[in-house]
């Protein structure tokens, strides 16, 4: 250590560098997207259902971030939506891209899966909709009730998973995260292929074109 000052310089360079790389240049990338017209911000309900998101941890088992098919071909073929792009993320503060696919990709989940009952009784209990169905279940966004009031939301259950006198009632928090998935729909069209970062290089329409050959042949197999 006896050049201390060229370690510190070069320390500094480096540091220099790797911010610049990746936060400087991707920041200036993406400091004044717009949103595509088509997504609309979060409603104050859907804002706290993204809070029981947070707080449960869904997002270690469930990413939101559909690839493109130069990047992998598997996400185009289990239709969970088009290669996302950094304008679907605009009202996301923080984003929950997520890393883990314990379980499916939800970026485009309340156009796959619009019904309010299906994901309440899915949250109660996921082994009611798939025997197989290892995500953890969520009884306490419910309560039971014996006799549920006029504008209780009564969750719809297999005999097998009914609590004995009781019936399942969904809890604000329940119906706040349900709200919440339904948003998630980012099905519309990417109009700017500007912003369509995520394949800067690559060839959009050809993109289209094989992942439609991809869902035809897994249609036909
Ligand atoms: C331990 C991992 C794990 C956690 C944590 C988890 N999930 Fe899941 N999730 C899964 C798996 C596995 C599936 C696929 C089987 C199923 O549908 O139950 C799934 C499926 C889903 C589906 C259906 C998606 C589809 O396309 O079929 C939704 C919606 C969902 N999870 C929402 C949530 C929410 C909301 C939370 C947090 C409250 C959560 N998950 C927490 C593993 C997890």
């Amino acid at each position: 250590m006896n050049r201390p000052v060229a370690i510190l310089i070069g320390a500094a360079l480096i540091l220099a560098f790797a911010t610049m790389a990746l936060v400087v240049i991707p920041g200036f990338q993406v400091h004044n997207l717009e949103t595509t017209g088509y997504l609309e911000d979060y409603t104050q309900q859907e804002l706290r259902g993204r809070q029981v998101y947070i707080n449960q941890g869904c997002i270690y088992c469930h990413s939101q971030q559909p690839r493109s098919f130069g990047q992998t071909p598997a996400d185009m073929t289990k239709g969970w939506g088009r290669a996302s792009t950094p304008a679907d993320y605009v009202y996301d503060k923080p984003h929950l891209l997520g890393t883990m696919r314990t379980g499916p990709d939800l970026l485009n989940v309340g156009a796959r899966l619009p019904s309010q009952a299906w994901h309440l009784t899915h949250l109660f209990q996921p082994r009611a909709i798939f025997e197989w169905s290892l995500m953890p279940a969520y009884p306490f966004l419910f309560e039971l009730k014996q006799q549920p009031a006029a504008d209780d939301l009564v969750v719809k259950l297999p005999s097998q998973f009914k609590p004995a006198g009781h019936q399942v009632v969904a809890k604000q928090s329940a119906l706040d995260l349900v709200a919440y998935l339904q948003s998630l729909d980012r099905t519309y069209p990417v109009a700017d292929k500007e912003h369509y970062l995520r394949d800067q290089g690559f060839d959009g329409q050809l993109e289209t074109e094989q992942s439609q050959e991809v869902k035809n042949e897994s249609g036909e197999g």
